[in-house]
C-alpha cells in the first residue's frame, strides 16, 4: 500500500461486525493492532460496531444483540480509551444509512457485480442444478460495499485498517467517493486500505482460516454463556487445535503448524526463534499446546476482569456507546448536510 506521509493528520477508521463472540483472529488481526496503532500518535480514530452489516450475515436477533455487547466489552477491556477514540455503534448514527442510500444512487451496479462476496455466492448457486444465480442473495449482501463506503466516507477517513479480504471494499469506497466528487462536489476523501502484511490470517481449530462462519474459532474471553471459567475455556480450545500424528521426539515443521502460527502472533522474536528450535528438537504437541496457552493467557489475562465487569454491567457500556454516538454525530450531521445540499436536497426557505 502507498504511504501518505505528507498528509497532515491521519484519520483511522475501522469496524468489526458483531455477529459472534470476538475470537483470537479478531484480536490479533484487528483489535490489538488498532489499539496499538493510535497509542503514541495524535491520529484521529473512529472505531465502531457495524451492526447493520451484521444483519446481512446473521438473522438471529439474539446473536446480533449479544454479540454487540460482547464486542463493545472486548474493545474497552482490551484498552480502547473511549475519550481518545470515537467509539460507536453504526445503528446509533442514522446519517450513515442515509448516506448509503445517496451513494447507492451514484454507484454503478456493475461495480457491485464484481464484489468477491457476491460473486462467491453466485458461484455456489451456479454449481447447483435448477437454482437461480441470485438464489438466497439479499439486496443487503449485494449492497454491502455501499454501506461500508458510507461508514468510511461519512467521516472522511484517510486510513482503514482491514484484513486482506476487505481490500476490495476499500477500493470500491474510493471509486464511489471519486464518482460522487466528480458528479456533484468534492466532499469525500479517498480512503486507503492499511493491511499488515506481517500478520498472517490466523488458522482455526480445524486448519481452515479462523472465522466465525466456520465455527472454528478460539474465543478471546470465553463464550457468552460460560459454564466454566473463560480461562478454562481458552485452555480447552487450545487443546482442540488439530495437529498431525507425530510423536514427541520427532522433529516437527513449525511452518506447517497452526500452533506455531498462533504462537508467533503472541511471542517476541526471541521466543519465536526458541520455539522454532523446540519444534526441530521434537517438542510434543501437548507441551507445545501448554506453551501456547501460557503465551496467550499472559497477554489477555489482565483484560479479563474488566471484560467480565462490563458484561455484568451493560449500563456502563451503553453510556460509553452513547457518548461515542454523540461524538460521531457531530461529524456525520455536518457531512450529511453538505452531501444533501450537493445533490439538491435542502430547505426551500429559512423558517424563523
Ligand atoms: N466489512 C468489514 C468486515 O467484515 C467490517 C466493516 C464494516 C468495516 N464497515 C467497515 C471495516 C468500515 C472497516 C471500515 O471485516
Amino acid at each position: 500500500m502507498s504511504t501518505t506521509e505528507n498528509t497532515p493528520k491521519k484519520r483511522i477508521l475501522t469496524g468489526i461486525t458483531p455477529t459472534g463472540i470476538p475470537h483470537l483472529g479478531n484480536y490479533v488481526g484487528a483489535i490489538r493492532p488498532a489499539i496499538k496503532s493510535i497509542q503514541n500518535s495524535d491520529d484521529e480514530a473512529f472505531f465502531f460496531l457495524p451492526d447493520y452489516h451484521g444483519i446481512v450475515k446473521c438473522d438471529d436477533p439474539t446473536i446480533i444483540h449479544a454479540s454487540s455487547k460482547a464486542n463493545a466489552a472486548t474493545w474497552i477491556a482490551c484498552g480502547l480509551d473511549p475519550e481518545r477514540v470515537t467509539f460507536y455503534r453504526q445503528s446509533d448514527v442514522p446519517e450513515i444509512t442515509e448516506l448509503a442510500w445517496i451513494l447507492n444512487c451514484s454507484c454503478a451496479k456493475g461495480l457491485m457485480n464484481r464484489a468477491h462476496a457476491y460473486k462467491a455466492a453466485v458461484d455456489i448457486n451456479a454449481e447447483k442444478p435448477d437454482v437461480d444465480a441470485d438464489f438466497g442473495i439479499t439486496m443487503g449482501l449485494f449492497g454491502y460495499p455501499v454501506l461500508m463506503a458510507a461508514d468510511i466516507l461519512m467521516f472522511n477517513a484517510t486510513h482503514v485498517p482491514v484484513g486482506r479480504d476487505q481490500v476490495q471494499h476499500i477500493e470500491m469506497a474510493r471509486d464511489m467517493a471519486g464518482s460522487f466528487n466528480h458528479k456533484y462536489k468534492s466532499l469525500f476523501t479517498l480512503p486507503e486500505a492499511v493491511v499488515d502484511d506481517e500478520m498472517p490470517l490466523l488458522t482455526g481449530l480445524d486448519g481452515r482460516k479462523m472465522s466465525k462462519s466456520y465455527g472454528n474459532t478460539i474465543p478471546l474471553f470465553g463464550d457468552m454463556n460460560p459454564q466454566i471459567s473463560s480461562e478454562a475455556q481458552l485452555k480447552k480450545a487450545v487443546m482442540k487445535i488439530v495437529t498431525n500424528s507425530q510423536l514427541p521426539g520427532e522433529p516437527k515443521d513449525p511452518d506447517a503448524s497452526t500452533l506455531f502460527e498462533i504462537y508467533r502472533a503472541f511471542a517476541t522474536p526471541s521466543e519465536i526463534a526458541d520455539m522454532r528450535e523446540q519444534f526441530a528438537a521434537g517438542i510434543g504437541w501437548g507441551d507445545a499446546k501448554e506453551a501456547l496457552f501460557d503465551k496467550i493467557n499472559n497477554e489477555i489475562a489482565p483484560f479479563r476482569a474488566r471484560y467480565e465487569e462490563l458484561m455484568a454491567n451493560p449500563k456502563e457500556l451503553e453510556e460509553i456507546l452513547q457518548m461515542g454516538a454523540d461524538k460521531a454525530r457531530r461529524h456525520s450531521r455536518k457531512q450529511l448536510d453538505k452531501t444533501r445540499r450537493a445533490i439538491g436536497i435542502r430547505p426551500l426557505a429559512k423558517l424563523k
